[in-house]
């Protein structure tokens, strides 16, 4: 766990509570971000309880396309308003899609390694929304 993380957002890494304070003020975005911190928390406690982790790649797909369809629609809405770092979040978001199929597609959802890595791509989705997705939440 990042503990200055922890300290610095106020954000709860234990539970990866969506809080407030990560609001954008528009309701599809927000409602996804609260969507999508329920999925890192079913899939890290799928992923530290062993006697679960058959039910870890569909929760992954699920998770893969849902981000898929909130980073399309973040696009869109960053687009519409005119936000001028678009290209740079673009390529967080790819980024960030990249990493997840490649966690995917090469583990065994059984490891100590897996959990940790999981919990570093967690950790960079909750920065993201504290610190990108909150620059275009103060353009529009
Ligand atoms: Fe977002
Ligand atoms: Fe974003």
């Amino acid at each position: 766990m990042n503990a200055d993380l922890k300290h610095e957002k106020g954000v709860n890494m234990i539970t990866y509570a969506w809080d407030e304070t990560y609001a954008v003020d528009v309701e599809i975005l927000d409602q996804q971000h609260k969507v999508i911190f329920d999925s890192l928390r079913k899939i890290s406690c799928a992923l530290a309880d062993g006697s679960d982790t058959g039910s870890v790649p569909s929760l992954l797909d699920a998770f893969d396309i849902y981000c898929k369809v909130h980073f399309f629609d973040e696009e869109r809405v960053m687009e519409t308003a005119g936000f001028p770092h678009l290209e740079l979040h673009r390529k967080q978001h790819e980024l960030f899609i990249h990493g997840l199929e490649t966690f995917k597609a090469s583990h065994s959802f059984r490891t100590s390694s897996a959990q940790d890595e999981f919990v570093t791509m967690a950790e960079w989705f909750i920065r993201h929304v504290v610190t990108y997705d909150r620059e275009y939440a103060d353009f529009l």
